[in-house]
């Protein structure tokens, strides 16, 4: 299994390019599933998560062509039984984001409830409810969520996806996949407003779907009769573009993170301008202007929230920033509640956090110094990554197999910013199947 040898303390400076949105392009490849004709996507990020996904769907009768480093053509012919495995499905909760297609375009689909993760429960009842509500029967067998449409399809319906948290991201794009082939109209209400949703029904629409008010909390799907091919370019990655404006804050470089898009990370740079952290922007451009470590930042309170609030995603990743601050911040997790796998990493490094209930509260301290640290899942171990840059002597990070679900070749990419980080194969430690 691979580890990351990081040695701490070297300024980071330079420009790096954001990939591809992962969380875009795995419900995009899903919808392949809704036409028969090919789909040409541009601007698509190679990754482990991007590999599962291509092989449910090579199951599922897709045929995958590479035309190009980050472009690759995807086109269907759905012979195969609609039936997303457990031994898949489990590896990727993304993957369940292929039973709206196949609802909506077969009929039926078959899909292995997802079940926990590192990050807590992640139920599906929302995306459940909502195929109810565009008319789909379903039931529960052996471990999967099975789903039926009356015969001639699915009538649509009004499907409301609100969640504990607010909305659920994956079920609104789940339930608007599903409509976009419906007989009859869909509203969709209290869904959510990411831009992967967006990027999703713009996609889709390109295909020849009726989708309007992706973006909104109420979203309109004219269900159409089919689907054609189109070509597609995915929106840059907003989480992998903000861990490397973090990464640059962090270690008081001048990083320079370019082809993002800086109106999907406001609520980033927001709390980076209240924390007293230098930025310049242009409309494709974040860079971090560079500061004097020894000169700490001010302690600044973040909430996760549904976007445009701020991402949990970026949570892990604010920890670190703020355990260096000069005080005590609070860090309130409203997405998923148990999401503080790595407080305990953070510890062995030296960093003074306590979790009280949804909350973190951090104590910055001036050094980290650096040890043996395990990830626990994708945006916990870039925070640890992190953490091991701005650390005194070497930090080594287990499990690296998280980071590369989500971030392309992360190793290279921070090593020409000016890290000092390799990637080492570690015999005897195996990563899980
Ligand atoms: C997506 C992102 C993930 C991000 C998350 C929140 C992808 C591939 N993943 O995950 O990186 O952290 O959005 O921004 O895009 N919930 C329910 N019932 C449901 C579904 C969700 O209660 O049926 C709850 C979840 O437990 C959680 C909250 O809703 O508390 C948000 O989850 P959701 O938006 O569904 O996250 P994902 O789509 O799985």
């Amino acid at each position: 299994m691979d580890i990351f040898v990081i040695q701490g303390g070297s300024p980071l400076s330079g420009t790096v390019r954001t990939a591809g949105a992962k969380n875009s392009v795995l419900p995009i490849l899903a919808a392949s599933l809704l036409t028969e004709q090919p789909l040409a996507l541009e601007n698509v990020p190679d990754l482990s998560d991007v590999r599962t996904m291509l092989r449910i769907l090579e199951m599922l009768g897709a045929r995958v062509e590479h035309t190009g480093p980050n472009a690759l053509e995807i086109c269907t012919q759905p012979s195969a039984q609609p039936v997303a495995p457990w031994e898949l499905v489990r590896k990727m909760r993304a993957s369940f984001e292929v039973f709206g297609p196949l609802l909506g375009r077969r009929g039926r689909a078959e899909v292995s409830y997802p079940g926990g993760c590192s990050i807590g429960v992640r139920p599906v009842d929302a995306h459940i409810r909502g195929f109810e509500a565009l008319g789909a029967t379903i039931r529960t067998q052996e471990g999967y969520v099975v789903a039926e449409a009356p015969p001639g399809g699915l009538p649509g319906g009004e499907a409301y996806l609100a969640t504990s948290s607010g909305s659920s991201v994956g079920a609104t794009r789940n339930v608007m996949m599903a409509a976009a082939l419906a007989r009859g109209r869909s509203v969709l209400t209290c869904a959510a407003c990411e831009p992967e949703v967006v990027d999703l029904a713009n996609c889709l629409n390109a295909m020849g779907a009726k989708i309007h008010g992706a973006g909104a909390p109420t979203i309109e799907v004219e269900g159409v009769e089919a689907l054609h091919g189109a070509r597609h370019r995915v929106i840059p990655d907003r989480i992998e573009a903000g861990t490397f404006v973090v990464a640059g804050a962090i270690t008081g470089g001048r990083v320079r993170v370019e082809g993002c898009r800086p109106e999907h990370l406001t609520a980033l740079l927001d709390a980076l301008y209240r924390s007293g952290v230098g930025i310049e922007r242009g409309p494709d451009w974040i860079e971090t202007q560079p500061r004097d470590l020894a000169e700490r930042l001010r302690p600044t309170d973040i909430t996760t929230q549904p976007y445009p609030g701020f991402p949990t995603d970026l949570q892990a990743q604010w920890m670190v920033l703020m355990a260096l601050a000069d005080g005590v911040s609070v860090i309130t997790e409203r997405i998923f509640p148990d999401r503080y796998m790595h407080l305990a990493e953070l510890l062995r490094l030296g960093a003074r956090i306590r979790r009280q209930e949804t909350a973190a509260v951090v104590e910055g301290v001036r050094t980290l110094s650096g040890a043996s640290i395990m990830a626990s899942d994708l945006r916990a171990s870039a925070a640890l990554v992190l953490a091991g840059l701005v650390s005194k002597g070497q930090t080594q990070v287990h499990r690296v197999y998280h980071i590369d679900r989500g971030y392309e070749r992360i190793e290279e990419r921070l090593s020409q910013l000016g890290a000092t980080i390799r990637r080492e194969s570690v015999p005897g430690e195996s990563q899980p199947a």
